[in-house]
């Protein structure tokens, strides 16, 4: 059984914890795209893991890693997540870690770009994580791009850094960046290029020949599927796929070898950096906030809240084809005295029942809202279906029948054991 979770919203729904309680029964973790623009938070044993490009898998021992072909990795990054990983006890080798050769590598000059790129936009900026993760997607669709594989031979590393940096520098300076120091960049490169090289490797053949002995793959998505560059509110969007189609193309399996493709969603709505956000709400922003949640695991940015949107995640849920839902977050609205979720977009007096292309038509949509009553308990203890209060379980019920698709666990808590599975 492949499963594929994928992040249904903005980012940030809870992946890495739905990850975590999925890698018990997998045997392979792998993901497809995006970067160290990630971030994946796992509580588990008392201790708290932000994963940024090694998959979340890794925290349980005996499970094989993979970093797929559509990822964009920053060397020096990873290096210093591996090392920090390990300080916290967590085993890494080349056994148990694979990085595609195939894998775009992101370099302090992409971080450069993409500063100066977000500076010169103004007020109008994206809102990145400025980990260079747009220079380098647009690095490998220009077809000029360093890879994984490059960093195999110190010679060969050392010649195309070279050109390369020259390239990026002009085009830094065109932008009215500080060009970046060569000599720093090749040494900084080549010093995570040593350690990283035995664990470079073709993983797709790996990933497969996987499949073909029966083992069970979880294919790992980042940021959610409305930061997707396809299907997104673009430009307010990253600069990788990633819906679920997304991770297929970024591992190097096919569509017909995944079984199930799990969506993960917030009870309610986050965002992080700018662009359209129908069901936006400063009160349940403030509320969250002042419980001291909903602050960015990478860059620690507050991060923007509002309701549940059923015509996003509907949306969603169909270029996904999404079997299920994971709901995470359910006790975060533990004190809200009613809690609301979007049913339809209204522009120009017309209801929409998917979002429109042009960022301006969907800044200007207006919720549509049903009203459901709250629950006013607090249900971080609960930890079967049963327990929950019934205003509670009506809201979970209602989300699924909304959108389109059944809620089939919620979480009410960080921990891996604050799981539950619905009932009927
Ligand atoms: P990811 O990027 O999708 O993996 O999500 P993040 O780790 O960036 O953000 C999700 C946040 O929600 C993290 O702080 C998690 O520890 C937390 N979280 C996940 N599920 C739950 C839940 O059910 N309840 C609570 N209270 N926190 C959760
Ligand atoms: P995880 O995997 C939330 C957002 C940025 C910005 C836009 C483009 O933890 O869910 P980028 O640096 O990718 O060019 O920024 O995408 N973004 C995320 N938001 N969670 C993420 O990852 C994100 N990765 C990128 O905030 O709006
Ligand atoms: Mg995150």
């Amino acid at each position: 059984m492949n499963t594929l979770v994928i992040g249904s919203q903005w980012g940030d729904e809870g992946k890495g914890k739905v990850i975590d309680f999925l890698t018990e029964t997998a045997d392979v973790v792998a993901r497809g795209q995006g970067g160290n623009n990630a971030g994946h938070t796992v509580i588990a044993n008392g201790k708290k893991y932000i994963l940024h490009l090694v998959p979340s898998g890794i925290l349980w021992p005996g499970k094989l890693c993979i970093i797929g072909n559509g990822v964009v990795l920053d060397p020096t990054g990873l290096v210093e997540e591996i090392e920090g990983l390990r300080a916290q006890g967590v085993s890494i080798t080349p056994e148990n870690l694979m990085i595609s050769d195939r894998a775009h590598v992101v370099l302090p000059v992409h971080r450069d770009i993409d500063g100066a790129q977000e500076d010169a936009l103004g007020d109008q900026a994206i809102g990145t994580t400025r980990r260079g993760i747009g220079p380098t997607y647009a690095d490998k669709a220009r077809r000029i791009g360093l890879r994984m594989a490059d960093l195999r031979d110190p010679e060969r590393l050392l010649t195309v850094l070279k050109r390369r940096m020259k390239t990026a520098n002009e085009e830094l300076e065109r932008l009215g960046g500080k060009p970046a120091d060569p000599e720093v960049t090749i040494s900084a490169v080549t010093k995570a290029a040593d350690i990283l090289r035995p664990h470079i490797a073709n993983t797709i053949p790996v990933i497969n020949k996987a499949i073909k002995e029966g083992k069970t793959v979880l294919f790992e998505g980042a940021q959610g599927a409305m930061l997707d560059i396809d299907f997104g509110t673009y430009p307010f969007v990253t600069s990788s796929n990633t819906s679920s189609a997304g991770c297929c193309t970024g591992t190097g399996v096919a569509p017909n070898k995944i079984d199930r493709i799990i969506g993960v969603c917030k009870a309610y709505t986050t965002r992080v950096g700018a662009g359209p956000f129908v069901t936006e709400d400063a009160e349940i922003a403030d509320y969250l906030h002042g419980l001291g949640r909903e602050f960015g695991a990478t860059t620690g940015r507050a991060r923007r809240c509002g309701w549940a949107d059923a015509v996003l995640l509907g949306y969603s849920a169909m270029f996904n084809g999404f079997s299920e839902m994971a709901m995470t977050n359910l006790d975060g609205l533990d004190e809200c005295d009613s809690i609301k979720i979007c049913t339809g977009y209204e522009l120009d007096g017309e209801i929409l029942e998917y979002p429109p292309a042009l960022i301006e038509e969907w800044e200007a949509c207006k919720p549509v809202y049903v009203e459901l009553p709250g629950w006013n308990q607090d249900i971080s203890s609960c930890r079967t279906w049963d327990e929950l209060p019934a205003n509670c379980k009506a809201y979970v019920k209602r989300f699924g029948e909304l959108i389109g698709c059944p809620v089939t666990t919620v979480g009410v808590g960080p921990d891996r054991e604050q799981t539950i599975f619905v009932g009927a």
